[in-house]
């Protein structure tokens, strides 16, 4: 993962770029990064836009081709990658890294960084896996819109070197999906709920309308979050549950 690294100065979105290539039939290698000093029409999950600084922080795509993995389990995938994630920032900045369920970077309840990962499906095989990923590294000030924004050099106060940094996450990406290209499901699914915010603690959760307090138990292996409460445990899907920070 990363040997075959395309910088581009200025792109809508680096995952559209990674589609718009596989899309033209243009033999794309597995690994190949793509990574963008701006993005003027970057994604985030669910319609969201996603901002960052021209040249302050990472914004990239990896192409993995886990044709091995059936599409009832892409979970997994976000899992590897979240947790790849951890590990790559772990020596920078310790144990307060968390995974915000499904597959946000958290740094105590700052965000740091988010996934958004585009499987393209040949039959129930996921043929091309299109990973992106922002990071907040260098970027000091965040717009009102992304008040819990945090970035590295405001947890560290120094700049860092984002190709270092991208080459420490591409190491680790490897890793973790080798790991499941091995089978080793069990040990990815572990590793990341013992990361996971919020994991057993009271907190405040929206469902529809209703505020509820209650806590993550689980995830499904399938990815859906388990909470608990006080009463029963219930099982959400991404659109159908919201985090309340305070
Ligand atoms: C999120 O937290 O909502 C996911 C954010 C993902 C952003 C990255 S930046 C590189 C890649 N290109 C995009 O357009 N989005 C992802």
């Amino acid at each position: 993962v990363g040997q075959n690294l395309i910088t581009i100065q200025h792109v809508d979105s680096t995952n559209n770029f990674l589609k718009d290539l596989l899309s033209n039939s243009k033999p794309v290698s597995e690994g190949t990064v793509i990574m963008a000093d701006s993005q003027y029409a970057g994604r985030g999950q669910q319609q969201n836009r996603w901002h960052s600084e021209p040249g302050k922080n990472l914004t990239f795509s990896i192409l993995l081709k886990p044709v091995f993995l059936p599409v009832q389990q892409q979970f997994d995938l976000t899992r590897a990658i979240s947790l790849a994630i951890i590990n790559a920032l772990e020596p920078f900045l310790g144990s307060k890294l968390k995974i915000k369920w499904p597959n946000d970077i958290y740094y105590g309840d700052g965000k740091l960084g988010g996934i958004l990962i585009e499987n393209l499906l040949q039959g129930s095989l996921i043929k091309n896996s299109v990973i992106g990923i922002g990071l907040n590294i260098n970027q000091e000030h965040f717009p009102p819109e992304a008040a819990n924004a945090v970035s590295v050099k405001q947890i560290l106060h120094r700049d860092y070197d984002l190709k270092l940094i991208l080459s420490e996450i591409c190491k680790n990406v490897e890793i973790a999906y080798l790991q499941l290209r091995s089978g080793h499901y069990d040990v990815v699914r572990k590793a990341y709920l013992s990361r996971l915010y919020w994991l057993n603690e009271v907190k405040i959760f929206k469902v529809k309308d209703r505020l509820f307090e209650g806590k993550i138990v689980a995830v499904r292996d399938h990815g859906p979050l388990v909470v608990d409460d006080g009463h029963t445990t219930s099982e959400y899907n991404q659109k159908e549950i919201e985090f309340l920070n305070k």
